[in-house]
């Protein structure tokens, strides 16, 4: 195997890459503190952003490619004024289409992802109490957004929701978020809370796998089923007997799941990020507007991805500010 093999967008480890994330904006109708960084973020230009048009094409170059499933994020993919024309030309493409969405728009949606058969929703939510979720989100969406969770299972969406575990934070509600699939068929995954540029990262406040894990064994005891993962899942699944929904474990700090990566992003402004975790970036968008070929800089910049987490391969490189601050914010990347 080697990068100019047709149709497969390999790297020099070998993993085959056929899941690409798009943001659609690097704008926010919530504050995050995991995500947003206090002092906010400077807004580019909106010349520095793919237009729909060019956001389709180089979509379709990743199709040729062998990129078999898009999923949009942000930012909010559904702040984008244009989003339900990006999302209906995306359904053309023989892709498996899904959306990352911080749930506050999608009873404005319903109707477009049916029609577009874009079935996979991941919302975030970490807190079930209002007022804790509207501190940690520093807007006011709480009742909208659970209204909107209910809607989506109403409605028969797959649905994952997903919570960045913080300590002192939400840790001491892991157990209401599994109850909460007591009676919902949704899949509940709780993330360790990863560095990003201004998101004041320090592992004191992070909530490991292993610790996650025995709160819940001590909580469910031997009702607490491992499920099977599928090959390029990010999270660790489980269930507890009986519960119509699942949950799972994104574990990215203290268990990376690197060495099954399928993934690529595609930034708002139009780089390539081989890696949540790259900093070096590929500017697709330049090259395409002034009438560059962009498949060779995919294939290169994919063959040169690193091995774990953008190089930063153990705990003691991933906790370190000089290299982990080199990246973007989340709300840059999106997500
Ligand atoms: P599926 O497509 O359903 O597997 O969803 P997903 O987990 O890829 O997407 P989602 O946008 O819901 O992301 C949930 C969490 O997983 C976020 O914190 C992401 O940053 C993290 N995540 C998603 N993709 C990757 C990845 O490639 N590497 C790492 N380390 N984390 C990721
Ligand atoms: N650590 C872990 N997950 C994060 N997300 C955003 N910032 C972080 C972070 N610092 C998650 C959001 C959303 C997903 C796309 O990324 O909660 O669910
Ligand atoms: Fe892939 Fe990078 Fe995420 Fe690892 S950290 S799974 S290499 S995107």
């Amino acid at each position: 195997m080697n990068k100019s093999d047709q149709n497969v967008l390999v790297d020099s480890f070998g993993r085959h890459h056929d899941y690409l994330r798009i943001s659609l904006t690097e704008r926010c109708n919530l504050r995050c503190v995991y995500c947003m960084p206090e002092q906010g973020v400077v807004l580019q230009p909106q010349s520095h952003f793919m237009t729909r048009e060019e956001l389709v094409h180089i979509a379709s170059v990743f199709v040729k490619l062998g990129v078999k499933k898009i999923r949009l994020t942000g930012g909010e993919p559904l702040v984008r004024k244009d989003v339900e024309a990006v999302i209906e030309d995306l359904a053309k493409l023989p892709v498996k289409l899904a959306i990352s969405t911080n749930g506050v728009l999608v009873n404005q949606f319903i109707q477009t992802f049916k029609k577009c058969n874009l079935k996979a929703i991941n919302i975030s939510l970490d807190s079930l109490r209002e007022d804790r979720f509207n501190l940690i989100s520093r807007r006011t969406y709480f009742e909208a957004i659970i209204n909107n969770v209910e809607l989506l299972i109403e409605e028969g969406f797959h649905l994952k929701l997903n919570a960045v575990l913080m300590k002192g934070f939400n840790d001491d509600e892991l157990i209401d978020f599994i109850e909460f699939t007591r009676n919902r068929p949704v899949h509940f995954r709780f993330i360790e809370f990863m560095p990003f540029n201004g998101n004041q990262w320090d592992w004191s406040k992070g909530f490991a796998y292993h610790e996650m894990m025995d709160n819940i064994n001590a909580h469910y005891g031997a009702t607490v089923v491992k499920l099977e993962d599928c090959k390029n899942d990010t999270s660790k699944s489980y269930k507890v007997e009986g519960f119509k929904g699942t949950f799972a474990v994104i574990s990215t700090v203290t268990n990376p799941f690197c060495d099954t990566c399928n993934r690529i992003r595609l930034t708002a402004d139009g780089k390539i990020k081989n890696c949540l975790f790259s900093a070096n970036e590929t500017d697709l968008l330049t090259a395409l507007r002034s009438g560059k070929e962009i498949e060779e800089s995919i294939r290169e910049s994919i063959w040169n991805k690193k091995s774990t987490r953008g190089g930063m391969e153990t705990f003691e490189e991933f906790s370190n500010k000089d290299l982990n601050q080199k990246n973007r914010s989340m709300i840059n990347i999106g997500g």
